[in-house]
C-alpha cells in the first residue's frame, strides 16, 4: 500500500468555468488594429468609387478619363475662356442675343482669315455689319485685348469648331502674327515704362476701347437708347466725385449688366458696362483709375 500523492485531485472533483474579465491589453490591441486598418483603407482604397472598381464598358468610356492633349485640350480650354469672356454676350450656344450681340454659330466673320477674325477681340468692332444675312449696328469693345496669345488661340479655335462651325483651329503663332499686324501703333513696353500712371491709364483706356461707349477721352455723348442716364452711356469726367480708388476698381471689375431704363416698359438699352475683371490686368486697372481721376477739370477740389 502506498500513499496517495497529495496533489492528486479528489476523485469526485469536476472542472469548473468561472467568469474572468478579458485582459485589457486585448481590448486595446483590437481597437488599435481596427484603427490602423481604417487608416490603411482610407489611404489606399478608392472608397468604392465606380471609377476605381467599376468595369469599363467601352474603349471610348476609358478614353474619356484620359488626360487630353492637342486639339481636344485646346478646344476644352477655349470653352472655358469663351464662357468667362465672350459667353455673356454671344451666349453659351453661340446664337447671340437680340439687340446685344450677333451669333457666332454660322457666322461668316468667324470663318474669315485669321487677321480679320482676331481683329474683332483685339481691336473691337463698331458700326453696321451683316452676320448670316442679318444687319447689326452695335459696338463690341476689344474684349480679347488682355488675353494671352495661348488663351486667344484657344478661344478662337473654340468658336471656329463649336456649334457646327467647321473652320481650321488657330495656333498661338497665328495669334502672335495677327496681334503684330493689328497693334502696330500701340506703345511699346519701354514707352509705357516712361509714362506717368495717368498717361499709361489713357493707353489702357484706348487699348480696351472704353471710348467706344464712353466717348473720346471719357467725355460721353454715345447714345444708349432708353437708358435712364439721359439715353447715353455716362461721361466719366466726374467719377472722382462718386468713387474712391478702391470703389472705382471694384466697379470696373464687376461691370453692370442691368442698365436702369428710362421707360420701364421700353426695351433693354443696347449698351451695358462689361465686366472687366480678369480681362484688364491689375496694374492696368490701377493706371486706368489714375487716368479717370485726372479727367476732372483742374481747380475743382478732389474730395476722396
Ligand atoms: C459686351 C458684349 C460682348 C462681348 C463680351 C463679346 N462680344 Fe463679340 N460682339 C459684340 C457685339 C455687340 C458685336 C457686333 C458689333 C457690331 O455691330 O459692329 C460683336 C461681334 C463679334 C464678332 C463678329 C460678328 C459675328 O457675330 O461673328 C465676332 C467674331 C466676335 N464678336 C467675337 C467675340 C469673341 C471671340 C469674344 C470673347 C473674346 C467676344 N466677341 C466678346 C458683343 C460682345
Ligand atoms: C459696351 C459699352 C461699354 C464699354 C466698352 C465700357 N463701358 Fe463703362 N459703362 C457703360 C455703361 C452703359 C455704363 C452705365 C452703367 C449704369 O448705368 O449703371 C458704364 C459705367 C461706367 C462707369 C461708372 C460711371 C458712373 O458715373 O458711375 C465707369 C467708371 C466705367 N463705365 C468705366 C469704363 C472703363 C474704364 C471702360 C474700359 C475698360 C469701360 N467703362 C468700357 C458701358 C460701357
Amino acid at each position: 500500500m502506498h500513499e496517495q500523492p497529495d496533489y492528486c485531485p479528489q476523485p469526485d472533483a469536476k472542472p469548473t468555468a468561472t467568469n474572468t474579465a478579458v485582459p485589457i491589453w486585448i481590448v486595446v490591441l483590437t481597437l488599435v488594429l481596427v484603427f490602423l486598418g481604417a487608416v490603411y483603407f482610407d489611404r489606399h482604397s478608392g472608397w468604392f468609387d465606380a471609377k476605381v472598381y467599376g468595369p469599363f464598358t467601352s474603349v471610348e468610356q476609358l478614353a474619356a478619363y484620359q488626360p487630353q492633349s492637342g486639339e481636344a485640350a485646346l478646344a476644352a480650354h477655349g470653352k472655358v475662356v469663351y464662357e468667362t469672356v465672350c459667353g455673356l454676350c454671344h451666349g453659351s450656344d453661340g446664337l447671340g442675343k437680340a439687340n446685344q450681340a450677333p451669333p457666332l454659330a454660322g457666322s461668316e466673320w468667324v470663318a474669315k482669315d485669321l487677321v480679320s477674325l482676331a481683329r474683332v477681340p483685339l481691336a473691337g468692332l463698331n458700326g453696321p455689319i451683316q452676320v448670316a444675312g442679318h444687319d447689326w449696328n452695335l459696338a463690341m469693345a476689344p474684349m480679347g485685348a488682355g488675353l494671352s496669345d495661348s488663351d486667344l488661340a484657344a478661344v478662337l479655335s473654340y468658336i471656329r469648331t463649336a456649334w457646327g462651325n467647321k473652320s481650321s483651329p488657330v495656333s498661338e503663332a497665328d495669334v502672335k502674327a495677327a496681334r503684330a499686324a493689328i497693334s502696330g501703333n500701340a506703345p511699346s513696353a519701354t514707352d509705357l515704362a516712361k509714362m506717368t500712371p495717368p498717361e499709361r491709364g489713357h493707353e489702357v483706356f484706348k487699348k480696351y476701347g472704353c471710348f467706344q461707349c464712353h466717348g473720346p477721352d471719357g467725355k460721353g455723348g454715345v447714345s444708349n437708347f432708353n437708358a435712364k442716364t439721359a439715353e447715353q452711356v455716362p461721361s466719366l469726367v466726374y467719377v472722382a466725385d462718386g468713387y474712391n480708388k478702391a470703389e472705382l476698381l471694384a466697379f470696373i471689375s464687376r461691370g453692370e449688366r442691368v442698365i436702369p431704363r428710362k421707360n420701364p416698359n421700353g426695351p433693354e438699352p443696347p449698351h451695358f458696362m462689361p465686366k472687366w475683371g480678369g480681362i484688364v490686368t491689375t496694374n492696368e486697372l490701377s493706371d486706368l483709375a489714375d487716368f479717370l481721376f485726372s479727367l476732372k477739370p483742374k481747380g475743382e477740389k478732389l474730395d476722396f
